[in-house]
């Protein structure tokens, strides 16, 4: 066993786990999902258990415990910002949900106009829709491999009418892992006056992120704690105090004023101002904790290791016969890893179930919630575009385009690509018997096997997780 594969094994919680196969082995599960969301490292597990004993209120109560949970939420947020290089005097860090909650707030909270943020064709919805519904978005164009293009970028910052005021943008595509240059675009977005979003969701995990680079600071950062190894439900959206002194929080309420009388409200001054209703301290802690192991064991000695997964596993991809690889090889341009791709003449969603239900290989299948970017890669045609649509409106998902997406942590090994090499390796081969395992389920359109049996296994797994028994 090599040294990652030993500090995983003791690091990340589940990765022993056995799942039940269609023929009924139990075999090691292989996760190959980590851009959806990652296992919870195991500091981070040890952690939250040692500390519920003290869990209370925070700016609420004056216990010993709700004074201690208020002064350990308060040490969260300079933690948080350290580690991201974000000066606590001109910064702050909100606490949201996740990464979406965080995008959400900020297009609420900014404020543009009309035709004023500036996106990108390969971003998550999450950093499209919310821009896209407050009509402030206008869209970056794309390379024909899949790439930001620079010289699109540019020509609207300087033509644009109205002036572009905000870039958002992602650090890392959640399809292609493409790593766009965020230092430069920061630069040319202060150039021509606007000013830099970052969404890390995808990118934090994987790169030593700061705010301030040597030239520029980028404005705000969006991230997800549960792609970092902490699932507890928080993430932060990082930005200049001063954007958050003044203006109307999409969300009100308990914790938010300074005074609130029968005429007046008078708000309270950031983070509070935009932290309605008790916070998910839990989800903060877990979060601080992930990023302080992160830091502690070298995060770009991790990230190493994930590059040189992402290398191995699309030179290995490239040896299963007709597998198409989307985006540009992680030796020309730099990626995490996220890899996508198709196998020729078989539907993407029977790859993931074969994958799943018979060499215990979780990966993800479909659009990853980035459609403009996935049609624009599969080359995809207007008409295409639209005929796909209305076949999506009457719910006919097992016909829709995608793709297949791995996604790497820290604690993959080159052993698991081997695995998924071999897995693709028999699909093509004995292709025909195996697509005859499957059926199409007629309410989720998805492919599942034609015998019921690790849907069984789920249906008494998930009541024995209440104790109750189906
Ligand atoms: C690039 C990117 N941005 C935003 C999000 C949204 O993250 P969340 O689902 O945690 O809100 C994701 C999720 O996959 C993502 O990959």
């Amino acid at each position: 066993m090599n040294n990652w594969h030993h500090l995983a094994q003791q690091e990340v919680v589940g990765l022993q786990t056995k799942v039940p196969l269609l023929d009924g082995r139990l075999i090691r599960y292989i996760n190959l999902d980590n851009a959806a969301t990652t296992p919870p490292l195991r500091a981070v597990a040890q952690a939250v258990q040692s500390f519920l004993p003290w869990y209370s209120s925070v700016h609420r109560g004056f216990g010993y415990k709700s004074q201690l949970c208020t002064e350990l939420y308060t040490r969260i947020r300079y933690l948080i910002l350290n580690f991201f290089g974000a000066d606590p005097e001109k910064y702050t860090a909100l606490f949201v949900k996740n990464a979406s909650e965080g995008l959400n707030k900020l297009a609420h909270r900014l404020p543009i106009a009309e035709q004023e943020a500036l996106s990108s064709w390969m971003e998550h919805h999450s950093n499209d829709l919310p821009w896209r519904l407050h009509k402030q978005a206008k869209f970056i164009e794309l390379t024909p491999e899949g790439t930001l293009d620079l010289g699109d970028l540019e020509t609207k910052l300087k033509t644009s009418r109205p002036r572009i005021k905000l870039i958002t943008i992602c650090g890392a595509s959640n399809v292609t892992g493409v790593v766009n240059p965020l230092q430069t675009i920061t630069e040319l977005a202060h150039y021509y006056g606007a000013q830099l979003t970052g969404d890390a969701a995808q990118l934090a995990p994987h790169f030593p992120l700061r705010l301030a680079g040597p030239r520029a600071a980028i404005d705000y950062l969006v991230l997800s704690a549960h792609k970092m190894y902490a699932p507890f439900g928080s993430g932060v959206l990082i930005g200049p105090r001063e954007t958050f002194r003044t203006g109307t929080p999409a969300e009100v309420g308990g914790g938010t004023v300074l005074a609130c009388s029968r005429e007046q409200v008078v708000f309270a001054p950031p983070p509070d101002r935009d932290e309605a209703g008790t916070p998910n301290l839990i989800g903060a802690y877990a979060f601080a904790v992930a990023l302080q192991w992160l830091a502690q064991n070298n995060l770009t000695r991790l990230a190493k290791h994930e590059d040189q997964l992402t290398r191995y596993a699309f030179t290995r991809l490239q040896t299963v016969p007709g597998l198409v690889l989307y985006g540009p090889s992680p030796q020309r341009y730099p990626r995490i890893g996220v890899i996508s791709f198709n196998l020729e003449g078989i539907p993407h969603g029977l790859v993931a179930a074969y994958l799943s239900f018979e060499a215990g290989i979780g990966v993800r299948h479909g659009c990853f919630c980035a459609r403009p970017y996935v049609h624009h890669l599969l080359g995809l045609t207007k008409a295409e575009i639209s005929f796909y649509e209305s076949l999506a409106k009457t719910g006919k998902k097992c016909e829709l385009p995608g793709m297949v997406r791995i996604s790497f942590g820290f604690y993959n090994t080159k052993e698991e690509i081997d695995l998924l090499i071999e897995a693709l390796k028999t699909l093509r081969a004995e292709e025909k018997r195996i697509k005859n395992r499957y059926r199409i389920d007629p309410v989720t359109g998805e492919y599942l096997p034609t015998s019921g049996k690790v849907k069984m296994f789920i249906a008494q797994h998930t009541a024995d997780l209440f104790n109750l028994r189906a």
